[in-house]
């Protein structure tokens, strides 16, 4: 398997390279192929993890299954590429998916079962996250009463930004905030009660939703370490900040190195590079019950 960076095709320029994503334009469909690169602190690193790209990929397929039911999502194939990429299966089997093009939703579908990271903070400041009142006396990384629909709105450049439901409203029509938070609020829900008896916390996770004509679709990816907190239950000890299941080891050497956490990022050690790339599988092993082959 091959560990890529970023995808080079002769005469074939990328519609687009998001922060992990590398998105090919087919017209009303997109090929998005998960790359290996990895962020932290919102910035690139230079060193690419192995296996990255396909767990994202093999992971978000695996939930998409699942949980079809809840509600469509944009997949069409992730073993058929069409000229002229099916001539670099190499680098794109495992890590690729067709999808149907959607117009994305302005919104970022975040829902929180636990308080922490930008939730925590706003709690902190407010006692409210995204406007909603929580209980006074929590400790960071406590389990709320109930999960909540947390919006972001989906900043061009740098970070997301928390929004109120009636902002979300604004941008979406009432009618649809609604039907994105219901449908958010029951694939958290379903996710987190696969995840539980597996060992795994899924403490908060984003999505994100298009149209296609009139259809609402669920796109991008789903629960992967990338989207989610994910939290092994047995260290679980609220009051404090919990390990991330999958970047603890890069976020611990950045720190050790005292990088300012402003770009370039740093080269990643070799071991740093090993622990992520087998948390990344680990991840996957535990939730889609196989080993990523
Ligand atoms: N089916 C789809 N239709 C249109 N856009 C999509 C679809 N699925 C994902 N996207 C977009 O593709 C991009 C995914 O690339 P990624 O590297 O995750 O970007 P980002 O840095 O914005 O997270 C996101 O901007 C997402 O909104
Ligand atoms: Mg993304």
């Amino acid at each position: 398997m091959q560990t890529i960076r970023e995808t080079h095709f002769a005469g074939i320029a990328p519609a687009a390279r998001g922060k992990v994503r590398d998105i090919y334009d087919l017209g009303d469909r997109l090929l998005i192929v998960a790359t290996d690169r990895l962020s932290a602190f919102d910035v690139i690193l230079p060193t690419p993890i192995p296996d990255k790209g396909r767990v994202l990929t093999q992971l978000s397929l695996f939930w998409f299954s699942l949980l079809r039911d809840v509600i469509p999502n944009h997949v069409l194939s992730a073993t058929d590429f069409p000229p002229p990429f099916d001539t670099h299966a190499d680098e794109l089997a495992g890590r690729s998916m067709v999808v149907h093009k959607t117009q994305p939703l302005p919104v970022e579908c975040v829902v929180r079962g636990y308080l922490s990271g930008s939730g925590w903070k706003d709690y902190q400041a407010t006692g409210k996250v995204c406007g909603i009142a929580l209980p006074a006396g929590l400790r960071e990384s406590d389990r709320l009463p109930e999960p909540i629909f947390t919006p972001a709105s989906k900043a061009t450049s740098g970070h997301d930004e928390n929004i109120s439901f009636a902002q979300a409203a604004d941008l979406l029509g009432r009618e649809l905030a609604e039907r994105v938070r219901n449908v958010s609020i029951e694939i958290y829900k379903k996710a987190a009660a696969y995840a539980e008896p597996r060992g795994v916390i899924l403490a908060d996770t984003k999505f994100e939703f298009g149209m296609l004509r009139d259809e609402l679709i669920w796109i991008d990816e789903a629960l992967t370490p990338d989207s989610s907190r994910f939290w092994p239950a047995a260290l679980y000890k609220p009051g404090g900040a919990q390990p991330s299941f999958d970047k603890q080891y890069v976020r611990d050497y950045l720190e050790r190195i005292q990088w300012p956490k402003t770009p370039p990022g740093p080269e990643l050690p070799g071991d740093v590079v090993a622990a992520t790339r087998a948390k990344y599988r680990e991840a996957f092993r535990i939730l889609a019950g196989r080993e990523l082959d």
